[in-house]
């Protein structure tokens, strides 16, 4: 009788003894956790390189006094492509107006903050997506393959004006000129009074910075 009885299995559990689907289970699942670990520490030594932020570093008093940080906007390079010079700020980006390139063409985007960590986003169909932080310049390279008139958003929580942080850059149709863009549909791009404080805030910055305090 006590023959069939199954007795407890009180020896400890080896991985011998486990069911062969067990088995394939436990080596699949290990070579899973090491994939991952070799790709996220591939990727992590690889990008570390290639950082958005670090590689330039930009004291945020010094933003408004250098150049190309002095005058925000975008620029047609020797080679046709181009680059955007945009100065984040609570709450607003600089240039206040949209920025303009043309459609299939490289856009480097270079990104300083004034005061406090931003975001950078151009939401939908971009890659472009960075963090600003306080003195650094962030960059992204971004080419456009749709005309239109694109948000630009800033991601990161920066006070309580971070909700109307935005600012639009517009890609041109093949044949319109980035330096005399057709005119847009009379839509406003920044309110005066944020134009404003900016303004004054970007000459108190230089003014500081180019040591005229006595
Ligand atoms: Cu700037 Cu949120």
């Amino acid at each position: 009788m006590s023959d069939n009885v199954p007795t407890p299995d009180t020896q400890p559990v080896r991985f011998e003894r486990l069911h062969t689907a067990e088995r394939w289970w436990l080596r699949v699942g290990s070579l899973m956790l090491i994939v991952f670990l070799v790709v996220v520490g591939v990727d992590s030594v690889y990008n570390a390189s290639m950082q958005s932020h670090g590689s330039q570093q930009l004291a945020t008093e010094n933003v408004a006094s250098t150049a190309p940080f002095d005058k925000p906007g975008t620029y047609e390079a020797k080679d046709g492509t181009y680059d955007a010079i945009v100065v984040a700020y609570a709450f607003g980006f600089l240039p206040l107006e949209d920025l303009v390139v043309p459609v299939d063409t490289k856009v480097r985007f270079h990104v300083a903050s004034l005061d406090v960590v931003h975001g950078f986003t151009i939401p939908g169909t971009t890659n472009v997506n960075l963090e600003v932080l306080p003195g650094h310049v962030s960059e992204v390279t971004q080419t456009f393959s749709e005309p239109g008139r694109y948000l630009i958003l800033c991601n990161e929580y920066c006070g309580s004006g971070h909700h109307f942080m935005t600012a639009h850059i517009r890609v041109l149709k093949r044949g319109e000129d980035p330096k005399n863009p057709p005119k847009l549909d009379g839509t406003p791009v920044a309110n005066a009074q944020e134009a404003t404080e900016a303004m004054e805030k970007m000459s108190n910055m230089a003014g500081m910075d180019h040591g005229d305090s006595k």
